[in-house]
């Protein structure tokens, strides 16, 4: 809805009021059209001030009206009649004019910011393009290169750079409303037709066509495959080289195929996905919204390696005690030095002075008495895991929640060696811990509620995405993870080089493919699971041919790496070959080409050329039929969950929504089908054999993803 009223005699104060961001429904869209057709047509009114109610003019379109049939006054002529009025039309922004808010904005002939607003056109980070006439009009305001990165990108600016910009005539520490109004009665006396946006030309620039190609080569650097940062390059091309209604035609079309792709669909997905796991349940089914989080203000962390260091960071930058616990006086010195470091980068990236003060560092377990939550960092042993524990059952208050960055041990073993299971959970953070969104919440059986609310909330205000899984080898993450990296590995013993897994990978839309990711991630993690879970060494089991372990295919060629001590990335050798250790530029090897070429002969395998089609199938296939077991198995909650998991810790591009979303778009039906055609194919892989859940969905016809759970819950009510 529109507010209308008259103030100081003879200005139109007109106030979208839509909680909470004033977004553009259809009836605000009625709102405005009705109180601006009002304004025009009285006498009495000289001057028009848009405001938006509660501090914030408005956040953009509804993006819940994407679903159905447009309704209400389309937003592109109501914008063209407010830009026409003969009276002066003044945007009094105050938090935000973001996408449509921003269009509305720049249809107004002046914009005053309040100082804290932000404004932008976050629009291609939704799959699609401003096309309320921003790519047309934003950069006959403010010039084609700043209106490029702006609109590419989607980024906010604040008020201070929107005035730099141009975007905004004026800033204000007061009410931006008042100080509009004032402003509008000034601008009575002034002409209006350069104030305009569509009636200017964009400011010429020479080598208008190197600096598209420029921009053009340096989005699909970033965004590899995302159809809706090239379309917003190809309308700010028309808003420079075209009239107009002609640019308006391009931005229309070009919205029209966007809106239609299946990128859009997938980023409108993630939007929500993301925001679901906030409103979170528990795999099992049982609800924990209503329990309150407890208040946390010191936090241990024991062991300050790798993640240790990186958590500390976490914690310390929102002003959280930190104490930090090691083994040896090096070590601890190390750690120390390593933190602050990292601490003040970080603060100086942000303009904030470090809180150096929060931290204190130990060697004792017996300083950690008074803390409120532990978190352990220490190494992947789970005998040395249970000693801590213990030992802080006997020295912390016995409130103090316990928590494990353990990637993949079972949480609920280690619950049951303290003397408060109910406060033990899993805070498995990814590396590097004060850079990647994700944390995945373990909960055990055992697990109160009161304590996942309280990681849950811990999770939130450190800025991470976290989402609520169960207690299984692997969590969500790491145990999709290996039938992923296993047909992988399958795919070179068939003829496939690491090069070729990882370019479909990469053509796919992963900033990395597995192979890559995995040098970077180091090769030696893996290597020691499988280790200690007994599946390298020669071929022991005598009851199956070679290269079978615990009675399954098993491809032991990345143990074969590591034992030539290629660890990826830091020593300089993995799957690739790199310039020197710690080098990030990967080069196909030679050694490897002819490693596999050995590898082959020596179990007889004919090579056969392998398609991209079958690589991408393969590998994501495999991994959402994992999502689907983890499903079955109450670990995740939902397949959102699951895809928020891989778009924040494993690198899943967003524009394919996540690997259960990917599933759902490329049809489950066909999922199903080359699950089955491969599973024939390769009958000694289990992880091929379609899940039960993923044969029920496609026998009750491919529900789309968001009905997936009733099936579930009918499917096992057990839980
Ligand atoms: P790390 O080897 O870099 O660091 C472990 C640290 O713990 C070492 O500095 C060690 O001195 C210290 N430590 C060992 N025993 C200790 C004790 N009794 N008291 C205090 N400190 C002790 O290991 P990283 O990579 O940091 O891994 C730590 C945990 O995080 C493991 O459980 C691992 O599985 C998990 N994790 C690791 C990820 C990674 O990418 N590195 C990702 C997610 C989880």
């Amino acid at each position: 809805m529109a507010r209308y009223e008259l103030v100081k005699r003879s200005v139109a104060l007109i106030t979208l009021t839509n909680p909470p961001v004033n977004a553009l429904s259809s009836v605000v869209r009625h709102g405005i059209t009705e109180t601006i057709e009002r304004a025009r047509g009285d006498p009495k009114v000289t001057a028009v001030v848009i405001c938006g109610e509660n501090g914030k003019f408005c956040g953009g379109a509804d993006i819940r009206e994407f679903a159905g049939p447009m309704r209400g006054p389309p937003l592109v002529p109501m914008l063209d009649v407010i830009e026409a009025v003969e009276k002066p039309v003044v945007a009094a922004i105050e938090g935000v004019a973001l996408g449509g808010g921003c269009e509305l904005a720049l249809a107004c002939h002046y914009r005053i910011a309040h100082s804290k607003a932000h404004v932008g056109l976050p629009e291609v980070t939704l799959g699609l393009l401003p096309a309320a006439g921003g790519t047309q009009r934003l950069p006959r305001l403010i010039g084609i290169p700043a209106a490029l990165d702006l609109i590419t990108t989607g980024r906010h600016v604040s008020a201070q750079e929107a005035l730099k910009l141009g975007i905004v005539d004026q800033v204000t520490e007061q009410n931006a409303c008042e100080v509009a109004v004032e402003f509008a009665l000034r601008a009575v006396a002034t002409a209006l037709s350069s104030r305009r946006l569509s009636m200017r030309t964009t400011p010429s620039l020479p080598n208008l066509d190197a600096l598209f190609e420029a921009v053009t080569m340096q989005v699909q650097k970033k965004a590899r495959g995302v159809m809706a940062p090239l379309a917003c390059i190809q309308a700010v091309r028309a808003a420079a080289t075209m009239p107009y209604s002609q640019g308006m035609k391009r931005e229309s079309e070009l919205m029209a195929t966007l809106f239609n792709s299946g990128q859009a669909r997938a980023l409108q997905y993630c939007f929500f996905a993301q925001r679901t796991t906030g409103k979170w349940t528990l795999p099992s089914g049982a609800q924990w919204n209503n329990s309150k989080p407890r208040d946390i203000r010191s936090i241990a962390v024991i062991g300050l390696g790798t993640m240790g260091r990186g958590i500390a960071v976490s914690l310390a930058r929102v002003g959280i005690s930190v104490i930090a616990v090691e083994t040896e006086k090096k070590l601890l010195e190390t750690g120390r030095q390593m933190v602050v470091g990292m601490l003040e980068r970080d603060a100086k990236r942000r303009g904030v002075t470090a809180s150096l003060n929060l931290l204190k560092f130990t060697l004792s377990l017996q300083d950690l008495k008074d803390v409120d939550l532990v978190i352990e960092a220490v190494f992947e042993d789970m005998k040395l895991k249970e000693s801590i524990f213990k030992e802080l059952s006997k020295v912390c208050r016995p409130g103090t929640l316990l928590c494990t960055n353990t990637s993949g041990l079972d949480v609920d073993a280690l619950a049951g060696v303290t003397d408060r299971p109910h406060l033990v959970a899993g805070m498995h953070f990814f590396s590097p811990a004060h850079v990647m969104k994700l944390l995945e919440v373990v909960c055990g059986p055992r697990s109160s509620s009161e304590t996942i609310a309280t990681v849950m909330s811990l999770g939130k205000r450190i800025g991470k995405v976290s989402v609520a899984v169960g207690n299984c080898p692997g969590f969500v993450g790491n145990r999709m993870l290996k039938p992923y990296l296993d047909q992988a590995s399958f795919l070179l013993e068939e003829g496939a080089t690491p090069e070729q897994v990882d370019k479909a990978l990469e053509e796919f839309g992963f900033a990395m493919g597995c192979f890559r990711m995995s040098d970077l991630a180091g090769l030696d993690v893996g290597w020691r699971v499988r280790k200690e879970s007994g599946l390298t060494g020669p071929d022991v089991d005598r009851n199956y041919p070679p290269r079978r372990r615990h009675g399954h295919r098993y491809c032991p060629i990345p143990d074969m790496i590591c034992e030539q001590g290629r660890m990826g990335q830091k020593t300089g050798r993995g799957w690739y070959m790199y310039d020197k250790p710690g080098s990030t530029d990967a080069k196909p090897d030679p050694l490897i080409q002819s490693l596999l070429e050995v590898y082959r002969s020596r179990y007889g395998i004919q090579p056969r050329n392998i398609s991209s089609q079958e690589i991408i199938e393969r590998c994501l296939f495999a991994l959402a039929n994992e999502g689907f077991r983890i499903l079955e198995d109450g670990i995740a909650a939902r397949p959102e969950d699951i895809d928020v998991i891989y778009l924040f810790g494993y690198g899943f591009p967003r524009h394919r929504g996540g690997p259960m979303f990917n599933a759902s778009m490329v049809g489950l039906q066909r999922v199903l089908e080359r699950l089955e055609h491969y599973q024939q194919t390769h009958p000694d892989v289990p992880h091929l054999e379609p899940s039960p859940l993923l044969k029920k969905l496609v026998a009750c016809g491919s529900p789309p993803i968001q009905k997936w759970g009733e099936h579930i819950k009918k499917m096992y009510s057990h839980l």
